[in-house]
């Protein structure tokens, strides 16, 4: 009890005066040009912003897979690489990358079995809280692969390989899941669906989410925060919180309130645009 009055637990995933620069001399690129961020666990943020803005630099970031030239990311109060070592990160990429020989049952259960080691690891570090593992087999019914669970990765189709990667991530529980993109090779039918199951999930796990994307209207259904990015250089315009009840239903995005919101990034979008140098379209 005392212990906990004089030890201040820092809970938030934090980017400080981070700096990324690619290559040097003429051709060198300014990918993020002074990011302070702070994310507090639990929360779900989405990072929106033209393409080439630094998105997936941030992310690489935070996931301990880059560097900075200057500034620091820090995750629950360790390095962004010491909570990588502990597990406490998961990735979803933009390509899902199973394994091609495993079955989507063991593709999916396979990170959780190796490196218990990182279990033992994470358990000390900032606010983690312990659950029950998952049941892989259920988390796979969710989003609709109950029927896949024994076939190849090949012998699905792209969207169904993406929800594979999407419960890969979960599977390991990781206190923060980063998610680049990932669902933008899904037609808009399952991406609605798969949305709604990622908050679910979320919900139950109390996983703190920085996900990015190229959707306005995914970012305000999805998010407690929006942070609105800028190019050339990388740089935060914009934090939009999203003060919608959650959770959030289908019905919700033709409301007034949802409206309220999109405008509002597509405004800070717009605005990022024009400050920039940039002049091409984005995809
Ligand atoms: N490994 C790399 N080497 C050189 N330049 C890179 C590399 N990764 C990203 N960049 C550059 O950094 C900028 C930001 O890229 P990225 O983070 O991928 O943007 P986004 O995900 O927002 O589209 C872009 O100009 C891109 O060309
Ligand atoms: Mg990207």
């Amino acid at each position: 009890m005392t212990q906990a009055a004089s030890t201040v637990v820092d809970d938030n995933i934090s980017i400080r005066g981070a700096v990324k620069i690619y290559g040097s001399g003429p051709t060198q690129q300014v990918a993020l040009n002074g990011i302070d961020v702070e994310i507090p666990r639990g929360r779900f943020v989405s990072l929106i912003g033209p393409s080439g803005c630094g998105k997936s630099t941030l992310l690489r970031l935070i996931a301990g897979l880059e560097t900075a030239d200057q500034g620091e990311a820090s995750v629950f109060g360790v390095t962004s690489e010491a909570a990588c070592a502990a597990k406490m990160i998961g990735l979803v990429p933009q390509a899902p990358a199973l394994l091609p020989w495993l079955s989507v049952l063991q593709n999916v259960s396979l990170p959780g079995r190796v490196n218990r080691g990182a279990d033992r690891r994470r358990k000390r570090i900032g606010g983690h809280q312990e659950k029950a593992a998952p049941d892989m087999t259920e988390l796979l019914r969710m989003v609709g692969l109950g029927d896949a669970m024994d076939k190849l990765p090949a012998q699905l189709s792209g969207g169904m390989q993406q929800r594979a990667a999407i419960v890969r991530a979960f599977g390991v529980q990781p206190d923060v899941l980063l998610m680049d993109e990932p669902f933008s090779a899904l037609d808009e039918f399952t991406r609605e669906a798969i949305q709604g199951q990622l908050l679910d999930i979320w919900d139950e796990q109390n996983t703190t989410v920085v996900f990015v994307t190229h959707s306005v209207t995914e970012a305000v259904r999805l998010s407690d925060t929006v942070l609105v990015m800028s190019a050339r250089p990388g740089r935060i315009t914009a934090s939009v919180d999203i003060e919608l009840e959650r959770p959030r239903s289908q019905a919700m995005l033709g409301t007034p309130e949802f409206h309220h919101f999109e405008d509002l990034i597509r405004g800070h979008l717009q605005s990022a645009w024009h400050e920039g140098p940039l002049t091409t379209s984005a995809a």
